[in-house]
Protein backbone atom coordinates (compact mmCIF):
# COMPACT_ATOMS: atom_id res chain seq x y z
CA UNK A 1 0.00 0.00 0.00
CA UNK A 2 0.80 3.74 -0.93
CA UNK A 3 1.88 5.02 2.58
CA UNK A 4 0.22 8.33 3.69
CA UNK A 5 2.65 10.71 3.97
CA UNK A 6 2.24 13.30 6.86
CA UNK A 7 4.24 16.33 7.99
CA UNK A 8 4.53 17.62 11.63
CA UNK A 9 4.73 21.52 12.08
CA UNK A 10 5.54 21.56 15.72
CA UNK A 11 7.53 19.59 18.56
CA UNK A 12 6.57 20.93 21.83
CA UNK A 13 4.25 18.93 24.36
CA UNK A 14 1.85 17.70 21.71
CA UNK A 15 3.42 17.60 19.06
CA UNK A 16 6.57 15.24 20.44
CA UNK A 17 3.18 13.28 22.38
CA UNK A 18 1.80 12.68 18.51
CA UNK A 19 5.48 11.40 17.23
CA UNK A 20 5.61 9.39 20.11
CA UNK A 21 1.94 7.42 19.62
CA UNK A 22 2.60 7.59 16.20
CA UNK A 23 5.66 5.64 15.95
CA UNK A 24 5.03 3.41 18.76
CA UNK A 25 1.31 2.50 17.65
CA UNK A 26 2.48 2.22 13.75
CA UNK A 27 1.11 -1.02 13.16
CA UNK A 28 -2.45 -0.41 14.72
CA UNK A 29 -2.59 2.80 12.90
CA UNK A 30 -1.62 0.99 9.70
CA UNK A 31 -4.41 -1.89 10.38
CA UNK A 32 -6.76 1.04 11.13
CA UNK A 33 -6.05 3.21 7.97
CA UNK A 34 -5.70 0.49 5.06
CA UNK A 35 -1.82 2.14 4.64
CA UNK A 36 0.90 2.52 6.44
CA UNK A 37 1.78 6.47 8.09
CA UNK A 38 5.18 7.76 7.12
CA UNK A 39 5.94 10.78 8.77
CA UNK A 40 8.63 12.78 6.43
CA UNK A 41 9.69 15.35 8.22
CA UNK A 42 9.35 17.81 12.00
CA UNK A 43 9.41 21.66 11.32
CA UNK A 44 11.18 23.07 14.59
CA UNK A 45 12.69 26.39 15.81
CA UNK A 46 15.72 25.18 17.24
CA UNK A 47 16.50 21.67 16.18
CA UNK A 48 19.35 21.64 19.32
CA UNK A 49 16.32 21.51 21.60
CA UNK A 50 14.54 18.88 20.58
CA UNK A 51 16.75 15.24 21.43
CA UNK A 52 15.21 11.82 20.15
CA UNK A 53 15.32 8.86 18.00
CA UNK A 54 13.60 10.90 14.93
CA UNK A 55 16.57 13.77 15.19
CA UNK A 56 16.99 12.88 11.53
CA UNK A 57 13.30 14.14 10.60
CA UNK A 58 13.98 17.70 11.93
CA UNK A 59 14.25 20.85 9.65
CA UNK A 60 13.81 24.29 10.18
CA UNK A 61 11.89 25.52 6.90
CA UNK A 62 8.45 24.65 7.38
CA UNK A 63 7.72 25.92 4.42
CA UNK A 64 9.75 23.52 2.04
CA UNK A 65 8.18 20.86 4.40
CA UNK A 66 4.55 22.00 3.71
CA UNK A 67 5.63 21.94 -0.43
CA UNK A 68 7.42 18.57 -0.22
CA UNK A 69 5.82 15.68 -1.25
CA UNK A 70 3.64 15.06 1.80
CA UNK A 71 -0.34 14.42 1.86
CA UNK A 72 -1.29 15.38 5.33
CA UNK A 73 0.09 18.27 7.35
CA UNK A 74 -0.13 17.94 10.91
CA UNK A 75 0.02 22.09 12.73
CA UNK A 76 1.23 21.69 15.95
CA UNK A 77 2.92 24.76 15.88
CA UNK A 78 0.41 27.47 17.83
CA UNK A 79 -0.87 30.95 17.85
CA UNK A 80 -1.79 32.56 14.07
CA UNK A 81 1.44 33.25 12.37
CA UNK A 82 3.27 31.50 11.01
CA UNK A 83 0.74 28.45 11.09
CA UNK A 84 -1.94 30.42 9.00
CA UNK A 85 0.47 30.84 6.17
CA UNK A 86 1.48 27.26 5.88
CA UNK A 87 -2.06 26.06 6.85
CA UNK A 88 -3.45 27.73 4.42
CA UNK A 89 -0.64 26.72 1.69
CA UNK A 90 -1.06 22.90 2.47
CA UNK A 91 -4.84 23.62 1.92
CA UNK A 92 -4.52 25.25 -1.07
CA UNK A 93 -2.42 22.56 -2.59
CA UNK A 94 -4.78 20.01 -1.81
CA UNK A 95 -2.86 18.79 1.13
CA UNK A 96 -5.35 17.95 4.23
CA UNK A 97 -4.43 19.71 7.59
CA UNK A 98 -5.24 18.28 11.13
CA UNK A 99 -4.44 21.20 13.77
CA UNK A 100 -4.72 20.96 17.51
CA UNK A 101 -4.90 25.15 17.18
CA UNK A 102 -7.56 26.68 18.51
CA UNK A 103 -6.73 30.27 18.15
CA UNK A 104 -6.68 29.74 14.44
CA UNK A 105 -9.40 28.09 13.52
CA UNK A 106 -11.62 30.18 15.55
CA UNK A 107 -9.87 33.74 13.94
CA UNK A 108 -9.59 32.08 10.40
CA UNK A 109 -12.07 29.73 9.81
CA UNK A 110 -13.76 30.55 7.10
CA UNK A 111 -10.74 31.67 4.84
CA UNK A 112 -9.46 28.31 6.18
CA UNK A 113 -12.53 26.33 4.87
CA UNK A 114 -12.87 28.11 1.78
CA UNK A 115 -9.18 27.18 1.06
CA UNK A 116 -9.81 23.58 1.70
CA UNK A 117 -13.28 23.12 0.22
CA UNK A 118 -11.84 25.15 -3.17
CA UNK A 119 -8.81 21.88 -3.65
CA UNK A 120 -10.40 19.03 -2.19
CA UNK A 121 -8.41 18.80 1.33
CA UNK A 122 -9.85 18.02 4.73
CA UNK A 123 -9.47 19.98 7.59
CA UNK A 124 -9.68 18.72 11.71
CA UNK A 125 -9.10 20.25 14.54
CA UNK A 126 -10.83 17.91 17.49
CA UNK A 127 -7.46 18.35 19.49
CA UNK A 128 -8.48 22.08 20.05
CA UNK A 129 -11.82 21.98 22.00
CA UNK A 130 -11.80 19.99 25.02
CA UNK A 131 -8.29 18.04 24.47
CA UNK A 132 -8.99 14.17 24.16
CA UNK A 133 -12.55 15.21 24.85
CA UNK A 134 -14.33 14.36 21.46
CA UNK A 135 -16.85 16.85 20.90
CA UNK A 136 -16.51 18.68 17.70
CA UNK A 137 -17.28 15.53 15.76
CA UNK A 138 -20.32 14.16 17.71
CA UNK A 139 -21.75 17.81 17.49
CA UNK A 140 -21.40 17.80 14.41
CA UNK A 141 -21.78 14.37 12.80
CA UNK A 142 -23.21 12.03 15.31
CA UNK A 143 -25.73 14.83 16.35
CA UNK A 144 -26.82 16.22 12.91
CA UNK A 145 -29.82 14.40 12.64
CA UNK A 146 -31.41 16.26 16.05
CA UNK A 147 -31.66 20.46 16.72
CA UNK A 148 -28.67 20.90 19.40
CA UNK A 149 -30.21 23.92 21.88
CA UNK A 150 -27.46 24.87 24.31
CA UNK A 151 -23.63 23.45 24.53
CA UNK A 152 -22.09 24.68 28.04
CA UNK A 153 -19.19 23.29 29.35
CA UNK A 154 -15.73 24.06 30.97
CA UNK A 155 -12.99 24.39 28.11
CA UNK A 156 -10.07 25.30 30.20
CA UNK A 157 -8.12 23.29 32.31
CA UNK A 158 -6.00 25.70 33.59
CA UNK A 159 -9.03 27.64 35.26
CA UNK A 160 -10.46 24.86 35.99
CA UNK A 161 -7.53 23.65 38.09
CA UNK A 162 -7.28 27.06 39.69
CA UNK A 163 -10.92 27.22 40.94
CA UNK A 164 -10.90 23.60 41.85
CA UNK A 165 -7.38 24.00 43.95
CA UNK A 166 -9.06 27.26 45.67
CA UNK A 167 -12.20 25.39 46.74
CA UNK A 168 -9.88 22.46 48.11
CA UNK A 169 -7.86 24.84 50.04
CA UNK A 170 -9.46 28.31 50.38
CA UNK A 171 -6.56 29.59 49.16
CA UNK A 172 -5.32 32.52 46.49
CA UNK A 173 -5.43 31.35 42.78
CA UNK A 174 -1.41 32.30 42.43
CA UNK A 175 -0.26 29.32 43.79
CA UNK A 176 -2.72 27.23 42.09
CA UNK A 177 -2.19 29.18 38.70
CA UNK A 178 2.07 28.35 39.17
CA UNK A 179 1.32 24.47 39.65
CA UNK A 180 -0.96 24.36 36.27
CA UNK A 181 1.91 26.30 34.26
CA UNK A 182 4.27 23.70 36.22
CA UNK A 183 2.00 20.56 35.10
CA UNK A 184 2.31 22.02 31.17
CA UNK A 185 -1.49 22.37 31.19
CA UNK A 186 -1.32 26.94 30.60
CA UNK A 187 -0.82 28.47 27.40
CA UNK A 188 2.63 29.76 26.93
CA UNK A 189 1.24 33.17 28.40
CA UNK A 190 -1.20 32.18 31.16
CA UNK A 191 -3.34 34.97 30.68
CA UNK A 192 -4.88 33.56 27.48
CA UNK A 193 -6.36 31.23 30.21
CA UNK A 194 -7.54 33.34 32.84
CA UNK A 195 -8.70 36.19 31.24
CA UNK A 196 -10.84 33.54 28.98
CA UNK A 197 -9.19 34.09 25.73
CA UNK A 198 -8.32 30.24 25.26
CA UNK A 199 -11.99 29.34 26.68
CA UNK A 200 -13.85 32.05 24.28
CA UNK A 201 -11.52 30.54 20.65
CA UNK A 202 -12.83 27.54 22.06
CA UNK A 203 -16.43 28.30 22.75
CA UNK A 204 -16.45 29.95 18.94
CA UNK A 205 -15.35 26.93 17.75
CA UNK A 206 -18.32 24.46 19.56
CA UNK A 207 -20.85 27.33 17.99
CA UNK A 208 -19.52 26.72 14.44
CA UNK A 209 -19.82 22.64 15.51
CA UNK A 210 -23.22 22.64 16.74
CA UNK A 211 -25.04 25.72 15.03
CA UNK A 212 -22.81 26.63 12.22
CA UNK A 213 -22.81 30.36 13.95
CA UNK A 214 -19.68 31.76 12.36
CA UNK A 215 -18.36 33.90 15.61
CA UNK A 216 -15.33 36.09 16.10
CA UNK A 217 -13.68 35.16 18.93
CA UNK A 218 -12.69 38.72 19.94
CA UNK A 219 -16.64 39.54 20.23
CA UNK A 220 -17.47 36.38 22.48
CA UNK A 221 -18.50 38.27 26.19
CA UNK A 222 -16.21 37.29 28.40
CA UNK A 223 -14.73 37.48 31.48
CA UNK A 224 -11.89 35.86 33.11
CA UNK A 225 -11.24 34.11 37.13
CA UNK A 226 -8.46 36.54 38.48
CA UNK A 227 -11.42 38.61 39.78
CA UNK A 228 -12.36 35.72 41.78
CA UNK A 229 -11.64 35.57 45.36
CA UNK A 230 -11.39 33.31 48.51
CA UNK A 231 -14.74 35.15 49.56
CA UNK A 232 -16.89 34.24 46.41
CA UNK A 233 -15.47 30.35 46.79
CA UNK A 234 -16.71 30.38 50.34
CA UNK A 235 -20.24 32.23 49.77
CA UNK A 236 -20.85 29.55 46.69
CA UNK A 237 -19.96 26.97 49.20
CA UNK A 238 -22.55 28.47 51.64
CA UNK A 239 -25.33 28.24 49.31
CA UNK A 240 -24.52 25.07 48.04
CA UNK A 241 -23.10 25.86 44.76
CA UNK A 242 -19.39 25.92 43.52
CA UNK A 243 -17.55 28.24 41.08
CA UNK A 244 -16.91 26.97 38.13
CA UNK A 245 -15.25 28.17 34.55
CA UNK A 246 -18.20 28.02 32.23
CA UNK A 247 -18.53 28.60 28.62
CA UNK A 248 -22.17 28.81 26.77
CA UNK A 249 -23.31 28.76 23.78
CA UNK A 250 -26.73 28.85 23.28
CA UNK A 251 -29.90 29.20 20.66
CA UNK A 252 -32.33 31.79 21.29
CA UNK A 253 -34.93 33.81 19.46
CA UNK A 254 -33.09 31.96 15.73
CA UNK A 255 -29.94 33.57 16.90
CA UNK A 256 -26.91 32.02 19.04
CA UNK A 257 -24.94 33.73 22.42
CA UNK A 258 -21.78 32.75 23.15
CA UNK A 259 -20.55 33.79 26.76
CA UNK A 260 -17.64 32.47 28.86
CA UNK A 261 -17.65 33.74 32.91
CA UNK A 262 -17.09 32.17 36.14
CA UNK A 263 -20.27 30.82 37.13
CA UNK A 264 -21.63 29.89 40.85
CA UNK A 265 -22.92 26.09 39.81
CA UNK A 266 -25.49 24.08 41.94
CA UNK A 267 -23.47 21.30 43.51
CA UNK A 268 -25.66 18.45 41.95
CA UNK A 269 -25.53 19.96 38.41
CA UNK A 270 -23.39 17.57 35.67
CA UNK A 271 -20.18 19.92 35.65
CA UNK A 272 -20.18 20.84 39.59
CA UNK A 273 -17.90 17.32 39.76
CA UNK A 274 -15.89 18.00 36.74
CA UNK A 275 -12.36 18.90 39.18
CA UNK A 276 -9.38 19.95 38.32
CA UNK A 277 -8.32 19.97 35.05
CA UNK A 278 -10.62 18.01 33.55
CA UNK A 279 -13.23 19.69 31.15
CA UNK A 280 -16.78 18.33 30.01
CA UNK A 281 -19.06 19.61 27.77
CA UNK A 282 -22.93 19.51 28.10
CA UNK A 283 -24.89 19.23 24.92
CA UNK A 284 -28.89 20.06 24.90
CA UNK A 285 -30.25 18.74 22.10
CA UNK A 286 -34.25 18.11 21.36
CA UNK A 287 -34.11 14.66 20.18
CA UNK A 288 -31.24 13.75 22.36
CA UNK A 289 -31.88 15.21 25.34
CA UNK A 290 -28.78 15.90 27.57
CA UNK A 291 -25.14 14.55 26.80
CA UNK A 292 -22.31 14.70 29.02
CA UNK A 293 -18.40 14.46 27.46
CA UNK A 294 -16.09 14.51 29.96
CA UNK A 295 -12.25 14.02 30.40
CA UNK A 296 -8.68 15.04 30.08
CA UNK A 297 -8.62 18.69 28.23
CA UNK A 298 -4.97 19.45 27.91
CA UNK A 299 -1.82 17.82 28.07
CA UNK A 300 0.49 16.61 25.55
CA UNK A 301 -1.01 12.49 25.26
CA UNK A 302 -4.21 13.83 26.00
CA UNK A 303 -4.31 16.16 22.95
CA UNK A 304 -2.56 13.89 20.71
CA UNK A 305 -4.56 11.49 21.22
CA UNK A 306 -7.46 14.05 19.61
CA UNK A 307 -4.83 14.43 16.96
CA UNK A 308 -4.21 11.03 16.00
CA UNK A 309 -7.96 10.16 16.04
CA UNK A 310 -8.55 13.28 13.24
CA UNK A 311 -5.30 11.97 11.61
CA UNK A 312 -7.00 8.34 11.06
CA UNK A 313 -9.78 9.50 10.02
CA UNK A 314 -8.42 11.88 6.92
CA UNK A 315 -5.82 8.82 6.23
CA UNK A 316 -8.49 6.35 6.24
CA UNK A 317 -10.41 8.43 3.88
CA UNK A 318 -7.06 9.30 1.89
CA UNK A 319 -6.18 5.76 1.48
CA UNK A 320 -9.63 4.44 0.27
CA UNK A 321 -9.80 7.82 -2.24
CA UNK A 322 -12.66 9.24 -0.23
CA UNK A 323 -13.27 13.33 -0.18
CA UNK A 324 -15.70 14.79 2.50
CA UNK A 325 -16.21 18.49 2.84
CA UNK A 326 -14.08 20.25 4.73
CA UNK A 327 -16.18 20.89 7.69
CA UNK A 328 -19.67 20.91 7.42
CA UNK A 329 -22.00 22.58 9.70
CA UNK A 330 -25.51 21.17 9.33
CA UNK A 331 -27.12 24.67 10.54
CA UNK A 332 -26.52 28.46 10.23
CA UNK A 333 -27.52 30.50 12.67
CA UNK A 334 -26.46 34.14 12.97
CA UNK A 335 -24.67 35.76 16.34
CA UNK A 336 -26.53 37.69 18.51
CA UNK A 337 -24.48 40.74 18.81
CA UNK A 338 -25.50 41.47 22.08
CA UNK A 339 -23.51 38.85 23.65
CA UNK A 340 -24.26 36.25 25.64
CA UNK A 341 -26.76 35.75 28.48
N1 LIG B 1 -4.38 26.04 28.21
C1 LIG B 1 -5.41 25.13 27.82
C2 LIG B 1 -6.17 24.68 29.04
C3 LIG B 1 -4.76 23.95 27.13
O1 LIG B 1 -5.72 24.97 30.16
O2 LIG B 1 -7.23 24.10 28.92
C4 LIG B 1 -5.69 23.17 26.27
O3 LIG B 1 -6.21 23.93 25.23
Amino acid sequence: DRPVRVALLGHGTVGSAVVRLLTGRAAGLRDRIGAPVDLVGIAVLEPARHAGPWRHLLTTDAAALVDADVDVVVELIGGVEPARELVLSALRSGKSVVTANKALVARHGLELRAAAESSGAALRYEGAVAGAVPVLRPLRESLAGDRITRVSGIVNGTCNFVLTTMTRTGGCYRDALAEAVRLGYAEADPTADIEGHDAAAKAALLAFAAFGAVVDPGEVRRTGIAEVTAEDIAAAQASGRVVKPIAVCERVDGQVNVAVHPAMVRADHPLAVVDGVLNAVLVEAEAAGELLFRGAGAGGDATASAVLGDLVSVARDLAAGVTRPADAAPVALPVDPRGGT
